[in-house]
């Protein structure tokens, strides 16, 4: 974890000094380093542009202290999102260097408040350090490493609300971990029972109710497609219900988060490649993500209602499992006929979703999850796809986005798309053929959502990356918890 304080130390008292520059002043109070960065310059080594970084020395009374500067390139440039990853990348240099004790200089960057910039620098470190080695027999240390920056340039008075901002974060940060945690988890692991496990200990932590029904339970709610999706598999379904009541005056001013929750995603009968399949212990990415939000949410004790639910379960082969043909009914009392079982997430969304509406009350709904790669295919790896019957409700989302830097789009709804999933001898089909997957499948979900406003959002692309970028570390990425807690503080 690093720890960002104010005015604590000066530069040299620390191992290490985090010097950020704008390209168009290259230039620092300090003689030494000066002259090594016009050095640089003079030969080309270091311009200052956008995430470029140079590791210098200096000497403080006999003692060599290491230099990072960071370039940032032009000023008019720099945005939040920059910023992030630019501390992302700040990251990587203090962990090569083993920093423990760093000053960073603080720089005024246009149009983003101190408070926001600590807050962003802090965000980018973290979400930059997240190792998930556990089961290496080298594993990394869990190191408390402390930055430090001059309180000159900072107002005193307003230092103490600084520290309490940092503290947010740092809950929002260690939330994602969490999250991160548990999708980066095998499926061995994590099934649906221990998945309900995890919930419960969060709940404990982090004060929020947790209810959980099992297949029986299940079954007693009239969830046949969820059910059917589970039936291939010896690990029982699990039913995760969260409740978090931040806002006691206005108890039935409820929102309802809902993640895909398949623990394991083999296809069922319509049986992914090996290829295919190695990834999808990843499949109850948007699980982890209304997980993380709840507990980011009650962590930071927001003045919201929030409820989530996550229906969990494997799709597998067996005996037991539903299969290509079969005709299977919905919560909501829909038919459907399911003309390939590897789309399971949409019917184990959609009475999830009757259940948040119809049993939990909720007023407004958004469902999360690592849905279709059609999505990944319309939009690339780091975009969210959105699908939605409210376009207030959508710019909530993206105004949350600009803030937070999460990459989000909507995709179109046009009803002639729901003609796709249009079946000859049910209600609705679980497929909508080759084209615009994405939105057909969106649009799938959309039909359980009754008169609620609704958003829904496929993350198949940013919830599990192959690569490491910048702030955002290889396999699970936590994608969407910053914007959905953002999205509900905004309306406090
Ligand atoms: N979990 C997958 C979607 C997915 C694929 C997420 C790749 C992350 C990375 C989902 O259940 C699925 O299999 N979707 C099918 C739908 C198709 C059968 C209509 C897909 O996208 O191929
Ligand atoms: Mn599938
Ligand atoms: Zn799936």
């Amino acid at each position: 974890m690093y720890n960002v304080w104010i005015k604590r130390k000066t530069s040299n008292e620390v191992d290490t000094i985090v010097l950020p520059l704008f390209e168009e002043k290259l230039q620092v109070e300090d003689k030494e380093i000066n002259k090594k960065l016009a050095r640089l310059k003079n030969k080309d080594q270091f311009k200052g542009s956008f995430g470029e970084i140079a590791e210098l020395t200096r000497n403080v009374n006999d003692v060599i202290q290491d230099v990072i500067i960071l370039g940032l390139g032009k000023e008019e440039d720099v945005n939040r999102e920059k910023l992030r990853r630019a501390f992302g990348k700040v990251q990587k240099t203090i962990e090569k260097l083993k920093s423990e004790e760093i000053f960073l200089e603080f720089i005024n960057i246009n149009n983003i408040s101190v408070e926001e910039s600590l807050k962003i620098i802090s965000e980018g470190l973290n979400l930059s350090a997240y190792k998930f080695d556990k089961y290496k027999k080298n594993k990394s240390e869990q190191k408390v490493i402390n930055i430090y920056i001059d309180g000159q340039e900072i107002d005193d008075i307003k230092i103490k609300d600084y520290e309490k901002s940092l503290d947010e974060t740092n809950n929002i940060v260690k939330s994602i971990y969490d999250a991160r945690d548990i999708v980066n988890e095998p499926a061995n692991v994590i099934y649906p029972e221990t998945l309900g496990i995890k919930a419960i200990e969060f709940g404990e932590k982090y004060n929020f109710e947790v209810e959980i029904f099992n297949d029986i339970e299940i079954e007693a709610l009239g969830m046949d497609a969820f059910l059917s999706v589970g039936k291939g598999s010896d690990n029982k379904p699990r039913l995760i219900i969260m409740r978090y009541f931040g806002d006691e005056e206005n108890k039935d001013k409820k929102i309802g988060l809902v993640g895909k929750g398949i623990t394991y995603d083999a296809g069922g009968y319509s049986i992914k490649s090996t290829e295919g399949m190695v990834t999808m212990k990843a499949d109850m990415g948007g699980a982890a993500t209304v997980i993380g939000a709840m507990c980011s949410i009650a962590k930071n004790k927001l003045k919201a209602n929030v409820i989530a639910v996550v229906a969990a379960c494997e799709n597998l082969i067996s005996g037991h499992a539903y299969k290509p043909g079969d005709i299977i009914n919905s919560m909501a009392g829909k038919t459907i006929e399911v003309l390939n079982t590897d789309a399971e997430g949409r019917l184990t969304l959609i009475d999830a979703i009757t259940y948040i509406i119809r049993n939990e009350k909720v007023n407004e709904v958004i469902d999360v999850a690592t849905l279709t790669g059609a999505a990944v295919v319309s939009l690339g790896t780091d975009v969210t796809a959105v699908v939605t019957n409210n376009n207030e409700f959508y710019n909530e989302l993206k105004k949350a986005t600009d803030i937070t830097g999460e990459k989000m789009w909507q995709m179109p709804n046009f009803d002639d798309y729901k003609k796709l999933i249009e079946s000859d001898i049910a209600d609705l089909k679980n497929i909508g053929g080759k084209y615009a997957g994405a939105i057909t499948a969106g649009l799938f979900v959309g039909e359980f959502v009754e008169n609620k406003s609704w958003l829904h959002l496929d993350i198949a692309g940013p919830a599990y990356i192959d690569s490491s970028w910048d702030y955002c570390v290889k396999g699970a990425t936590g994608a969407g918890i910053r914007t959905l807690y953002e999205l509900i503080k905004n309306r406090i």
